[in-house]
């Protein structure tokens, strides 16, 4: 058997030789299975956990019970943790097409969670923790497990974290502990392809489509942009960063990127390793088709992948203001997201052009075919990539504007 190469303090030892209970020991020795495939020598809190692994399509029964075994043992988190999004709104899903035994069965794992105090007891379901209070500050150690929430704490706030495995995020959560390797070491944290960006994307899907062809390039390397064409604190600023990173995370595995000037590592100092890649991106549009299939009619607008902002929720609410929708447009965001949008009016706006907001969802983790649909516009390379490769569906990647344009108007080619 391989020696373990970890320093564990008395109290980590105690919880493994099961002092706080079964909960407790299962999660610690999680940890330290991690620190020991990754040649860590200790343990670190952690600030905040988020929790991937919760659509009950992809955990099915044996997840579920799991999850309740675990729960029923008396796990508990020790500090805030959020949840991923599910595959359904949790009170609307009946407006989606879920059955009733599927809901049943996907409210089981959220109220497992619940159980075990993710959310305070009451967990909000996004992608997107950052945008709904679980923000955490330059350079401290988390442990969040959705790649796209992963990447943009890493790049755009500079938190610490490796992209967490579903069971190991709730480990995580229960001992308030992960393993130091990987990005929680500032020497890892340089960047080692340098990206140099001729073409100038503006538009949130022109940034995903350029994100879709470095991922592609950059596969685990941290990539390090220069000449993006980004003011910090411009209109939609963040939510350009968000996509990028969810593209470069779907399309390859990166898990930090830097911004010349811009992201705040970079700000502060030169995050290029001496020794680096180069590339050089001309056109970002080439991206749009890695990810669109030969479709001719599309049966679903998705936007919201990230989960959309208020402000991203404005841009289609003023796109679709006095218009009809003739195929279903869905945006999806977390709830509170959904209730600022409400109290401002947009959800109105949406729903008069025949398009529907729904929270805690995500389409790529749903049965999306199940529920009717067989090819899927989105503006996002990452919902493009998963819905092809994980729901099993045919998809369009392309603009905002032309897929609105697509659902108002069904007779034609996206
Ligand atoms: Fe979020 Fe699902 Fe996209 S988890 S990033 S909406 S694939």
């Amino acid at each position: 058997m391989k020696k373990s190469t970890l320093n564990l303090s008395a109290e980590e030892q105690s919880w493994l030789a099961g002092d706080g209970g079964p909960a407790l020991k299962r999660a610690v020795e999680i940890i330290v299975a991690l620190g020991n495939i990754y040649g860590a020598t200790r343990l670190i809190p952690v600030k905040s956990v988020q929790i991937s692994g919760v659509s009950y399509r992809n955990l099915g029964q044996p997840g579920l019970d799991f999850l309740q075994r675990w729960a029923a043992e008396g796990a508990k988190v020790r500090v805030p943790t959020t949840l991923n999004p599910t595959a359904m709104d949790m009170e609307n899903w009946a407006a989606q097409g879920f059955s009733g035994e599927f809901a049943q069965k996907q409210q089981a794992v959220v109220a497992a969670f619940s159980q075990m105090g993710v959310g305070g007891g009451h967990p909000v379901p996004t992608c997107t923790p950052y945008l709904v209070g679980n923000v955490p500050a330059l350079g401290d150690d988390i442990a969040w497990a959705e790649s796209s929430a992963v990447v943009y704490a890493n790049s755009v706030l500079g938190a610490r974290t490796n992209r967490e495995g579903g069971p190991g995020a709730v480990a995580a959560a229960i001992t308030g502990r992960t393993a130091a390797y990987g990005l929680h070491l500032v020497e890892n944290r340089l960047a080692t392809l340098k990206v140099e960006v001729k073409a100038q994307p503006r538009t949130i899907s022109e940034y995903s489509a350029l994100g879709a062809l470095v991922g592609q390039q950059a596969g685990k390397q941290i990539p390090y942009f220069v000449g993006l064409p980004l003011e910090p604190g411009s209109p939609l600023a963040l939510e350009k960063l968000k996509a990028l990173g969810a593209a470069m995370a779907a399309t390859g595995a990166v898990a930090l990127y830097h911004v010349e000037g811009i992201t705040p590592e970079a700000r502060n100092a030169p995050m290029l390793a001496t020794a680096h890649q180069t590339l050089v991106i001309d056109d970002y549009r080439p991206g749009y088709a890695l990810l669109s299939d030969p479709v001719a009619k599309i049966d679903l607008i998705w936007v919201g992948c990230p989960h959309s902002s208020l402000a991203e929720i404005a841009w289609v609410a003023e796109a679709l203001a006095g218009r009809k929708l003739t195929i279903p447009l869905w945006v999806t965001c977390a709830r509170p997201v959904k209730e600022l949008a409400l109290q401002k009016g947009l959800v109105d706006i949406i729903e008069s052009a025949g398009g529907q907001v729904f929270s805690d969802a995500c389409m790529s983790i749903a049965p999306v075919k199940s529920l009717g649909f067989n090819a899927v516009a989105t503006p996002s390379a990452k919902a493009a990539f998963y819905l092809r490769n994980l729901a099993g569906v045919l998809a369009r990647f392309c603009s905002l504007e032309r897929c609105i344009e697509t659902a108002l108007d069904q007779g034609r080619e996206v």
